[in-house]
C-alpha cells in the first residue's frame, strides 16, 4: 500500500475554473500525512487566493520565480529537487503546451521541467479545447515521457458545454497519487476479479442470496489497479462504489456471474474469484408476487454452474486463486476445494470468527498453495489482505516466468 506519510508533494495548480477543487485535494494529501508545497501560476491566483492554500498546507504558497523572500528561503530549483511526486491539477492547455515543447517561463513550469520525480496531469478545460488536434498532439507527447495523465470527466462544464474536461473528483486524482508512488509489480497484467454476493431470483419481489457486501473483492480490485494491472471486476449488487481506474461490470445472478466471467476470461492472466456465488436457484422464478397462504411453502433449488471449479479445469497459464467461505473444518474443506477446483492459491476465512468475513472491515484468512503450503494470517484490513495475497500472486508470475525460461 501506498503511503503519503511523510511524502514531499508539489501540489501545482494552472488557471482554470477547476482551480477551487484543488483546495480539496490539498485537504486530502495532507490529511493523508504528505506534505505539500503548493505552486500556483498567475492565473490560478485569479480564482483561489494563494492563501487558502496556505492556511491549509501549513506552508508558504510559491507563485513567483523572482520573488526575493521566496528565491532566498526556497530557491526555485529546490522545489523540484525535493519533490517525492508533482501533481498538476487542475492541469490547463497552456501548462501541457509548455511542457510538451519545453518551455519554462513561471516558476510551476520551471518546476516540472527540472523535477525528476513522477509528474501526474489533471486536466481540466473547455470540451473543445480537450479535443483540439494540438492539446491531443501535447497529450499524446507527454504520455510517452512518462508523465501520467489522468482522463478528465465527461458531464457539464462551467463555461456551459457539456462533455469531456471535467476535473475528477480530488479522491479520484488521490487514488491516481497513490497508484503512481505503488511499486507497479503488476504492470501488463490482467486482473480479473469477481465480488459481492449474487441474487437468485424466488418472484419478482424475493431472491435467495447471502451477506456478501463485495467488501473484500472490491478491495483486491483497487489494490490490484494501485499496483499496475489492468482490472475487470465481475460484481454482484453491493452499494460500493467501482474503484477507481477499474472497469466494472455489474450482474444480479449467479448465471449472469458466469457469462460475464466467461466472456472476460480469455484476455485475464489472473482470475480472483472473491465472490459469493448462491450454489443454488429456484428451479423458476414465478412471473407474479407469490401470494401467501395458510401453512408452510417450499422453494425447490437447482444448483448453479460452478464458475470458479469450470475456470480451473480450462486454465492453461493463467494464475487462478479462489476463496473459500467456511464455517467449521477449514482447512479441510479447504484443502478439497484447492484440489477439486485446480487453484494456484486459496483464500480460506472463516466467516463465522470475529474480524472475519461478510461485510466487516477485516478477514482472517489461511493462503493454502497449490504446493501444499499453508500461511495462517493475522486479522488485517481487507486491503491488507488484498496487498498480502497480491504479493503471492506476484510470486506466482515470477516462478511461471522464470520456469517458462528454463523449458
Ligand atoms: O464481500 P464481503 O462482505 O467482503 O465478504 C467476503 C467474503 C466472505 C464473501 C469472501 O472473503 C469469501 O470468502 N468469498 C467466497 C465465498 C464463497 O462463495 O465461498 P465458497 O466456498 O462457497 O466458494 C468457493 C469458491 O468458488 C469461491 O471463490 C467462489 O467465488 C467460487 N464459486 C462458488 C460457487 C459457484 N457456483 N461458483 C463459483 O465460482
Amino acid at each position: 500500500m501506498a503511503t503519503l506519510e511523510g511524502k514531499q508533494i508539489v501540489l501545482g495548480v494552472s488557471g482554470g475554473i477547476a482551480a477551487y477543487k484543488a483546495v480539496e485535494l490539498l485537504r486530502l494529501l495532507t490529511k493523508a500525512g504528505a506534505e505539500v508545497s503548493v505552486v500556483m501560476t498567475a492565473n490560478a491566483c485569479e480564482f483561489v487566493t494563494p492563501l487558502t492554500f496556505q492556511t491549509l498546507s501549513n506552508n508558504p504558497v510559491h507563485t513567483h520565480m523572482f520573488d526575493l523572500y521566496q528565491e532566498k528561503e526556497i530557491g526555485h530549483i529546490s522545489l523540484a529537487d525535493k519533490a517525492d511526486m508533482c501533481v498538476v491539477a487542475p492541469a490547463t492547455a497552456n501548462i501541457m503546451g509548455k511542457l510538451s515543447s519545453g518551455i519554462a517561463d513561471d516558476l510551476l513550469s520551471t518546476t516540472l521541467m527540472a523535477t525528476k520525480a513522477p509528474v501526474v496531469l489533471a486536466p481540466s478545460m473547455n470540451v473543445n479545447m480537450y479535443e483540439s488536434a494540438a492539446l491531443q498532439h501535447n497529450l499524446q507527447v507527454l504520455t510517452q515521457r512518462g508523465f501520467h495523465i489522468i482522463d478528465p470527466d465527461d458531464g457539464y462544464l462551467a463555461c456551459g458545454w457539456e462533455g469531456k474536461g471535467k476535473l475528477p473528483s480530488p479522491e479520484h486524482i488521490l487514488a491516481w497519487i497513490e497508484r503512481v508512488l505503488t511499486p507497479a509489480d503488476l504492470a501488463g497484467e490482467r486482473v480479473l476479479v469477481s465480488a459481492g454476493p449474487t441474487r437468485e431470483e424466488i418472484d419478482p419481489v424475493r431472491y435467495v442470496s447471502n451477506y456478501s457486501s463485495g467488501k473484500m473483492g472490491y478491495a483486491i480490485a483497487r489494490s490490484a489497479w494501485e499496483r499496475g494491472a489492468e482490472v475487470v471486476l465481475v460484481s454482484g449488487p453491493t452499494a460500493l462504489e467501482a474503484p477507481v481506474g477499474v472497469r466494472r461490470v455489474s450482474v444480479t445472478s449467479a448465471r449472469e456471474m458466469y457469462a460475464a466471467v466467461m466472456h472476460e476470461l480469455p484476455e485475464a492472466s489472473v482470475v480472483i474469484k472473491a465472490a459469493a456465488v448462491a450454489d443454488y436457484r429456484p428451479c423458476s422464478a414465478a412471473a407474479q408476487k407469490i401470494k401467501k397462504k395458510p401453512g408452510t411453502m417450499s422453494v425447490e433449488l437447482e444448483p448453479n454452474p460452478d464458475i470458479l471449479a469450470q475456470i480451473g479445469a480450462q486454465k492453461t497459464e493463467q494464475i487462478v486463486v479462489g476463496f473459500a467461505a467456511e464455517t467449521h473444518d477449514i482447512l479441510r474443506h479447504a484443502q478439497e476445494k484447492l484440489q477439486r477446483k485446480n487453484l494456484d492459491i486459496l483464500v480460506a476465512n472463516d466467516v463465522t470468527a470475529a474480524g472475519a468475513g461478510f461485510d466487516v472491515e477485516t478477514n482472517v484468512v489461511k493462503f493454502l498453495h497449490a504446493d501444499g503450503r499453508v500461511e495462517d494470517m493475522p486479522q488485517q484490513s481487507k486491503v491488507e489482505v488484498a496487498y498480502a495475497l497480491l504479493d503471492r500472486v506476484s510470486a506466482c508470475i515470477t516462478a511461471n516466468r522464470k520456469s517458462k525460461r528454463a523449458d
